[in-house]
């Protein structure tokens, strides 16, 4: 299996490499961080290259690209999992570039890279599976999340869309909403609510903790083991599915 990464230098990015590697996929790797390159020496056997570059820029997705082809030869499964979450700001302080920024990485971004791994899936005729990283508050709307669960949102209608466009062509399109991951964007979260609301970071971070049925934050582990089962034959009949990843909140 030939799989595509966006986000792999991230908490979740990283475990879903990992996954994919020891699984025996051969992956590239896609992150504005450099440290993409160094971070998976150790899982050099499957990373069969990598580009640091920006998902939300047309020229840079192009280049990377012609990268992914020379060391991969193909592509079956695109995983989009880069994304930022922006300023804590609410929608009525919040600065228009800020919000645009946000929409430009986790949905345009989302879409470059879904429309460049369909278009190579068409010609190779061989379908394949797009699986995307969307949001629990892409499906229920919190203070200070305004413009990050508006693009989550965008994300979940884009993978519904492009399910139908690409079915008839063997290509699955789907989409996991993690919550409550233990990964530095999660953690820079409570620091924020904290900060909105008087709190601690403790504070905040028991009352998740509270809020989650299971009774802990998730881990890249259980987001990257259910990106798998979906890029997986074992889901050859699911597409245009949102799978909450949240352990146990509900989301829409
Ligand atoms: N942590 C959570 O609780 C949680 C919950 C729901 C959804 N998510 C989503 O999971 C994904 C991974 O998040 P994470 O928690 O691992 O956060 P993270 O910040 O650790 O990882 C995000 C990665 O995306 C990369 N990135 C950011 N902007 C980029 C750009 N323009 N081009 C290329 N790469 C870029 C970052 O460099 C980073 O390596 C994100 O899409 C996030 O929205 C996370």
């Amino acid at each position: 299996m030939r799989v595509v990464v966006t986000g792999a230098a991230g908490g979740i990015g990283e475990a879903i490499t990992a996954r994919f590697v020891s699984d025996g996929a051969r992956a590239f790797l896609v992150d504005l961080d450099p440290s993409v390159a160094a971070l998976l020496g150790s899982r050099a056997d499957g990373v069969a290259g990598w580009a640091v570059a920006d998902v939300s820029c047309v020229e840079d997705v192009n280049a990377a690209m012609q990268e992914v082809l020379v060391s991969l030869g193909g592509i079956d499964v695109v995983v989009n999992c880069a994304g930022i979450g922006g300023p804590a700001s609410t929608a009525a302080t919040m600065d228009p570039g800020d919000f645009r920024r946000v929409v430009e990485v986790n949905l345009v971004g989302t879409f470059l890279w879904s429309r460049a791994g369909a278009r190579q899936m068409l010609r190779q005729a061989t379908g394949g599976a797009i699986v995307n990283v969307a949001s629990l508050f892409g499906q229920q709307g919190v203070v200070g999340g305004a413009a990050y669960g508006a693009s989550k949102a965008g994300v979940s209608l884009l993978t519904q869309s492009m399910a139908r466009e690409l079915g008839p062509h063997g290509i699955r399109v789907n989409a996991v909403a993690p919550g409550h991951i233990a990964t530095e964007m999660h953690w820079d979260e409570l620091r924020a609510r904290a900060a909105r609301t008087g709190t601690s970071f403790e504070v905040e971070r028991q009352k998740v903790l509270r809020e989650v049925p299971l009774g802990r934050h998730g881990t890249g582990t259980d987001v990257a083991a259910v990106v798998a089962w979906l890029a997986s034959d074992d889901a050859a009949y699911v597409s245009g599915q949102t799978i909450g990843v949240n352990g146990g909140v509900l989301g829409s």
